[in-house]
């Protein structure tokens, strides 16, 4: 029998469908190639705005096919529940955040009994973090590990904590068994996953603070890079920025989302920081790490959200000057705050925001991008590059993806490549002589 899964949403559901394919590998089904190809069709869903929400939909409407089992998992499976099967009757099962360990065992009576399934209930902490123990078949250069699920900040727009459940931190213990565990396999890279990472621990007592963990993976042989995401302005502290400057590992990029330039729209989203401390922790990043990259989550339209607000936002970009930007328009979430609000922006005004700031960001980008030509950076070669042909793909440490020729052998390693151009979202390089690590 075979299985294919098809992911939507953010680096915390690859890193999940990851694991639910290592355990369905070791129940004895095997990989389908296509969707189109597999008798098990699994998709894990994202629903933090409309749009990836409706998706799903969408993409069962076109490949359920009589014979075909259709499983949702991930945080639509878990908004809907069981609503999921009324609106689509070619879904046969529905597994929320908190259930995906689960995954085998549903799909095996959904093929005995030839009924549907839905499990969306929220466990204590240390189940719900069952998930995460199952291992990695087929780990690559750079690897995910989650160290913490859900959130408890609440900001009025966010469907996050409703999905994903309360903040739990995975004991050290296991994340950093996890980690030991990649490095063995070859991985070279670690990025550890959470909606609010330097909260890290908080919810464990005694256990290690985010800073702490930090140290602990640095001096693990053989991992020559770590990144976290996410950070929240609020919560990233002076003793986790001072690492940046003294930790090998770390390397020189944060993503560190703003939403807003303006202090009344932050304090309308609950975000719990202002303008001025948002930039006073860039300002600190940059003094101990004049090298970091940065990039952050941008929103524009959120209800109330006048053209003074706007200007602000795009006042923030101006002076940061992020190397990368991901920015969204607005969408009212179920069971947010911010649903409720009065003075919806309409649609029309939200894309013409969204055009405006993403023109001017795309200037920044490029101009950030072109001022790496001259340097010779560390890149980690990932894989072969699309194109063109005998090109290999890797990252910079300040998480450029650099494309330059050399031989398919360098995966794995580290090598120097001098930048000779530089593109809206990648640069050139050509290797310099004698300099594999
Ligand atoms: N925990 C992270 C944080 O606090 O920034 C990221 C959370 S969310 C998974 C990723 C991004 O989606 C957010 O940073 C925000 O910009 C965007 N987002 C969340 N809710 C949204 C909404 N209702 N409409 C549009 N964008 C949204
Ligand atoms: Fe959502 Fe805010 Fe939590 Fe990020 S910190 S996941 S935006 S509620
Ligand atoms: Fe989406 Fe869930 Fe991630 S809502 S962004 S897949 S935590």
């Amino acid at each position: 029998m075979k299985f294919f899964i098809q992911t939507f949403g953010c680096q915390m559901n690859v890193n999940e469908s990851q694991k639910v394919e290592a355990l369905l590998l070791g129940h004895g089904l095997e990989r389908a190639e296509t969707p189109e190809s597999s008798d098990v069709l699994l998709i894990n869903t994202c629903s933090v705005r409309e749009k990836p929400e409706r998706k799903v939909f969408s993409f069962v409407g076109r490949l359920k096919a009589p014979g075909r089992i259709i499983g949702v998992m991930g945080c639509v499976a878990q908004q809907y529940g069981e609503r999921m099967t009324e609106r689509e009757r070619a879904i046969d099962f529905v597994i929320g955040t908190q259930n995906l360990h689960r995954v085998p065992e549903i799909l095996e009576t959904v093929l005995r009994d030839k009924s549907k399934r839905v499990e969306t209930r929220f466990y204590s902490p240390e189940t719900s973090l069952e998930i995460f123990k199952a291992p990695l078949t087929s780990p690559k250069v750079s690897s995910y590990v989650t160290i913490m699920q859900g959130c408890d900040r609440f900001c009025s727009y966010c469907i996050v904590p409703f999905v994903r459940g309360r903040e739990r931190s995975r004991p050290s213990s296991e994340v950093l068994e996890e980690v030991k565990a990649l490095a063995e396999k070859g991985v070279k890279e670690i990025i550890l996953l959470g909606q609010n990472v330097n909260r890290y621990g908080m919810d464990r007592g005694n256990d290690l603070t985010f800073p702490q963990l930090l140290r602990k993976i640095d001096s693990i042989e053989k991992i020559a890079r770590v990144r976290f995401v996410t950070s929240h302005p609020a919560s990233l502290d002076d003793e986790t920025i001072r690492l940046f400057g003294e930790l090998e590992s770390i390397c020189e990029s944060i993503h560190l989302p703003f939403q807003s330039g303006s202090d009344r729209v932050l304090k309308m989203m609950g975000r719990g920081y202002s303008r001025a401390l948002y930039l006073e922790k860039i300002e600190k990043l940059r003094e101990i790490q004049p090298e970091i990259a940065l990039s952050a989550d941008v929103m524009v339209g959120f209800p109330g959200e006048t053209e003074e607000d706007f200007k602000e936002t795009l006042s923030l970009l101006e002076t940061v000057q992020f190397d990368t930007l991901f920015s969204f328009r607005y969408t009212p979430r179920p069971m947010t705050r911010a649903a409720e609000y009065p003075n919806q922006i309409p649609e029309e005004v939200k894309l013409e925001r969204l055009q405006t700031l993403q023109a001017l960001q795309s200037e920044i980008t490029l101009k950030m991008n072109r001022l790496q030509v001259g340097k010779v950076k560390k890149v980690l070669v990932e894989k072969p590059s699309k194109r063109p042909d005998r090109f290999m793909m890797g990252r910079t440490r300040d998480n450029r993806v650099v494309n330059f020729e050399g031989p398919s052998d360098l995966v794995g390693r580290e090598i120097e490549v001098r930048i000779i151009k530089g593109y809206q979202n990648s640069l050139l390089g050509k290797m310099e002589e004698h300099h594999v690590y």
